[in-house]
């Protein structure tokens, strides 16, 4: 049922964002009373858990708010310059949800959950480091291999610039030092590789059902209305990973991950190694999607050689042996070595992230 949806997705953020939990437990109680929120979210009845249609609901809303058309409602979003009255945060939004029903509507229906979130180029960044490592000791190599990175939902493509962020962690600068990008990783941990190499990204490239250009206004705001509106901190990073894209653009081709990917890895490249990346995006595709992305890689895994190697690396979220709590595991599988490792874990967004490499069967 949708209003149990609503409150699945209001426990997930209860902790780290007050103003999304609150507005979504009132919209589920008012979806189970057949309120406005029923008409914003009409056709959405049967949707999956995995595509999270309390985040559609909530991204619209913030949508308005940064859009300069929801002022009664804009003073709770600190992203807006607000500051939250939980108390008063829902008598405020119905005016909202009445006024553009019709628009809210062809949002939530119209999209998908696109939180294109950049902090998770962290993890990304050490799983680079590790599997070109590891694709080096197979071959014989004293050089690591350069990189081409494949990323299958790749949303706006913000994390396909590993390599143009710095990361300060305990003292230490990894990444591009001079770089515009600094993220501080929080990481925890024994870290599996020295990261201090430098990450040769010689081929990027990404695909999504539905790309966002982010060299336009509308998805740079479409992106920003995904971020939770009291993490101001997070909605800066965005903007900045915004700019960061601006200055070295990747384009995002419209495809799902299997039929982009069989193109991609039809022939295996000599002296380089191939990451296919995907986080995040696993809850979202289709059962067909998922088995057809399987056969693809096991069909590219088997061509992969020493010299012309291949990895998988995901950050997904997995459940743990608690009942009901997931974590986010960063994996790792490096073809032809037999490489198969969870290299750590870490929260949703990327940051902060514990290295503790495991076996992964
Ligand atoms: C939550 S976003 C994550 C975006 C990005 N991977 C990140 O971590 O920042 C999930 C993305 O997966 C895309 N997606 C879902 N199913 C897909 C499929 N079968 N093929 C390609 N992209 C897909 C969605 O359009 C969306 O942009």
């Amino acid at each position: 049922m949708l209003a149990e949806l609503f409150l699945d997705a209001s426990r997930a953020c209860h902790v780290h964002s007050p103003l999304t939990h609150s507005l979504l437990v009132s919209a589920a109680d008012d979806l189970a009373r057949g309120g406005v929120t029923a008409r914003v979210m009409a056709g959405a009845e049967c949707d999956r858990q995995g595509t999270v249609p309390g985040l559609r609901f909530a991204g619209a809303l913030h949508r308005l708010v940064l859009e300069g058309r929801a002022p009664t409602l804009a003073k709770h979003y600190p992203t807006a310059g607000g500051r939250p009255d939980l108390d008063t945060l829902w008598d405020d939004a119905l005016p909202v949800l009445h006024e553009h029903t019709d628009e809210l509507h062809a949002l939530v229906t119209s999209t998908v959950v696109q939180t294109n979130e950049p902090g998770r180029s962290a993890p990304l960044f050490g799983g680079l480091q590790t599997a070109t490592h590891l694709a080096a000791i197979e071959a014989d190599r004293r050089a690591t291999f350069p990189i081409r990175l494949l990323e299958v939902g790749a949303s706006g493509g913000l994390n396909l610039r590993p390599h143009r962020i710095a990361y300060r962690a305990d003292g230490v600068t990894y990444g591009d030092r001079h770089s515009p990008f600094v993220l501080d990783p929080r990481w925890t941990g024994r870290l599996p590789v020295d990261f201090t190499h430098n990450l040769r990204l010689v081929r990027r490239a990404g695909c999504d059902v539905n790309p966002v250009d982010v060299s336009t206004e509308d998805g740079r705001l479409h992106l920003s209305s995904f971020v939770w509106a009291d993490q101001v901190a997070r909605f800066e990073r965005l903007q900045t990973a915004l700019d960061l894209a601006r200055l070295d653009p990747v384009p995002v081709q419209r495809a799902t991950g299997p039929e982009w990917l069989a193109d991609q890895l039809a022939r295996p490249e000599r002296d380089v190694l191939t990451v296919v990346w995907h986080s995040v995006v696993w809850q979202y595709a289709s059962p067909a999607d998922r088995a057809m992305g399987r056969a693809i890689l096991a069909d590219a895994a088997a061509r992969a050689t020493r010299m012309a190697p291949l990895a998988l690396l995901v950050y997904e979220p997995r459940r743990t042996h608690m009942a009901d709590k997931y974590e986010f595991q960063l994996l790792l599988k490096l073809w032809p070595a037999g490489v198969s490792l969870r290299l750590g874990t870490g929260v949703g967004h990327g940051i902060p992230f514990s290295w503790d490499t495991q076996p992964w069967s």
